[in-house]
């Protein structure tokens, strides 16, 4: 039997893709919440994608910070279309340490390849990054400021999960102060029309700016340092790890280490169908029996990784699935 014809595109669809042939993906919010969920629509295209559209393509991947996920599931999305990828997974075997600036390292990859990912310490590396060159950048997180693409997995994750993108009530829970994955996401949940629970304690908590822009962009949302009070009335519970590189002080590390961890008894104290997320790598704030409950959804995400990188690639070199 043949399968269903493919879903013709939409024109909100053709526009974006029009728009992204070329540019940088930098911060979430380039986009609006309506292309938010255009993006994704894009994405779902890309589901199962195997076909070379990125033949002679070169993506140049260079991470400035230990990566797995994000660097592995870029390098796997673009041989998965037929494109090859260069780069390194450590500054420390690159020219930087002879003391080469950004801009010429990026300059250089600009001559090797087509698009690039990068992942540095410094907020705002991947904006200097892409004023350094004409080819795209995606930044693969900078500093604690933001993941653009973790955020759209993430997204991607909720709503195949939760099967809509708003009106949910969204728990972060852990290092909101410096969690870039958790920064991105909070911006682009808040545009979207979600609820928004803040569990940290004092010392990890949101940083007031980003607090006082929730304001402004009139978000509902609430901080509070009890999980087991917010619990019940999340429908999304999104746990990060503590950002230990990124404590100036290794006894603030040491005060707030263990702070809190979830479960499977977790599971229990909140709404039944609530799914657990994670960017990972985790440490010690899930603990393994949660693993195998329908709940968890962090592996998913690392797989859909896939699937949105493949998306932002295509899309940014101009291809289609
Ligand atoms: C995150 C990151 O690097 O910001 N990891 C990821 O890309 N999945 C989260 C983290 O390191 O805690």
């Amino acid at each position: 039997m043949a399968g269903a014809a493919p879903r013709p595109w939409t024109d909100a669809e053709e526009s974006l893709a029009r728009r992204m042939a070329g540019a940088d993906i930098l911060s979430v919010r380039q986009f609006t919440a309506d292309e938010l969920v255009t993006l994704l629509d894009l994405v779902a295209r890309f589901e199962g994608a195997q076909r070379p559209v990125l033949q002679g393509k070169v993506l140049a991947a260079l991470f400035f910070e230990p990566s797995t996920r994000t660097r592995l599931s870029f390098e796997s999305a673009m041989a998965r279309l037929g494109g090859a990828c260069l780069g390194f997974a450590d500054a420390g075997v690159s020219s930087t340490t002879k003391g080469e600036s950004l801009s010429d390292t990026i300059r250089m990859a600009e001559c090797y390849a087509d698009v690039i990912v990068i992942r540095h310490p410094r907020e705002g590396a991947a904006r200097v990054a892409a004023d350094s060159t004409g080819i795209p950048i995606i930044n693969g997180g900078d500093g604690s400021n933001q993941h653009p693409t973790q955020t759209l997995l993430d997204l991607y994750t909720i709503r195949r999960r939760c099967g809509r993108l708003d009106g949910l009530r969204i728990g972060f829970l852990g290092d909101l102060k410096y969690g870039r994955a958790a920064h991105s996401l909070i911006e682009a949940v808040g545009m979207l029309g979600n609820q928004i629970v803040l569990v940290a304690p004092d010392a990890l908590k949101l940083p007031a700016q980003r607090v006082d822009e929730l304001r402004q962009h009139k978000v509902s949302f609430v901080e509070t340092g009890d999980l087991d009070g917010a619990l019940p009335g999340l429908d999304v519970l999104y746990v990060t790890r503590i950002q230990q590189e990124r404590f100036g002080d290794p006894l603030e590390f040491q005060r707030v280490r263990d702070a809190y961890q979830v479960d499977a008894a977790t599971l229990d104290r909140g709404k039944a169908g609530m799914i657990v997320m994670h960017p990972l790598p985790r440490v010690n704030e899930i603990h393994p029996s949660m693993d195998a409950s329908p709940q968890a959804a962090y592996f998913e995400q690392a797989r859909n990784g896939v699937t949105v990188r493949k998306a932002v690639l295509a899309l940014l070199l101009g291809a289609r699935p």
